[in-house]
Formats: structure tokens, sequence, C-alpha cells
């Protein structure tokens, strides 16, 4: 295990991880909002309505991993540090593509899962308080991903 030199133990590198999560976190934000009013058709608005509803659910969890940010003592960052990377949820060409902005969602949520995970096995017996949060957030991500994977079988038949 890698110790750090900082006196808890709480080091950069799950800092650095944080702020991936967090920068992860406000793109999805940024492109569930985009999809909620993009979107036409009958099919799209049961979708609109959950992307709306997650767009608050998303941010918190940005809110939460800046305040743990700073409380590690790190620095949150600005949007011109943040990266870019979901390429397969920008609002499609033809704004009826619902199934293509519902596997979009399915990814995102997987990415996020995937990122918590990291965190998680990071934080093993170094930083508890974190862990913890990465695990909160991480289940809703589930049920977001459970959520979305339900509809996309409805959305494909
Ligand atoms: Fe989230
Ligand atoms: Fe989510």
């Amino acid at each position: 295990m890698k110790m750090t030199s900082k006196p808890n133990g709480h080091g950069q590198d799950i800092i650095d991880e944080l702020c991936v999560a967090y920068g992860m976190e406000l793109e999805t934000v940024e492109n569930y909002l985009a999809n909620a009013s993009h979107l036409d058709g009958v099919r799209s608005e049961v979708i609109k309505k959950e992307l709306a509803a997650d767009v608050p659910t998303e941010l918190s969890h940005a809110q939460l991993l800046a305040h743990r940010i700073k409380t590690l003592g790190g620095r949150v960052p600005g949007s011109l540090e943040l990266k870019r990377n979901q390429r397969f949820l920008q609002p499609p060409e033809e704004p009826t593509d619902v199934v293509t902005v519902i596997e979009g969602v399915v990814l995102a949520e997987e990415n996020a899962i995937a990122q918590y995970d990291k965190i998680i096995r990071m934080c093993e017996q170094r930083d508890y308080v974190t862990q913890e949060l990465a695990i909160q957030i991480q289940g809703n991500e589930e049920e977001h991903r459970r959520e979305f994977a339900g509809f996309l079988k409805e959305y494909k038949r």
C-alpha cells in the first residue's frame, strides 16, 4: 500500500480521482440537461422527464465531491480544467432517436460506477469517509443504470 506524506493519510491521488469524478458529474449534468430539452416525440416524454429529474441529483453529487475535495485540502477545479468525454451522449441529429440517448445514459452511468469503484478501492485502509461517500453515490448511479436499462428493453422491442 502506498503511503502518502499527508499526516491524515489522504493522498493527492485520491483528490485527483475525486476531481475526475467531479468533472464527470458536471458533464453528465450538461448532457442530461441538453437531451431533456432536445428530444422530440411521444416516445421521448418519459425519458425527458427522467433526465430532467436526474439533473439536480447529478449536480448534488458534484456538490458532495467538491466539498470533499476541499475538506481533503485539494483545490476544486474550474471549468477550463475539466475534461469532456461523453461523445456517446451528445444530443442526436435526429431528435426522435430516443434509443441512442438511453444507451448513452446507460454508458454514462456505467462509467460513473467504474470511477466510484476506483475511488472505493483506493480508499481502502486510507480514507473511510471518502470511501463511504463514493459508495453512497455509486448506489445512486446503480439505480440510474437499472432504470434506464429497463427503459431500453421496452424501447428496443
Ligand atoms: Fe452522479
Ligand atoms: Fe447517475
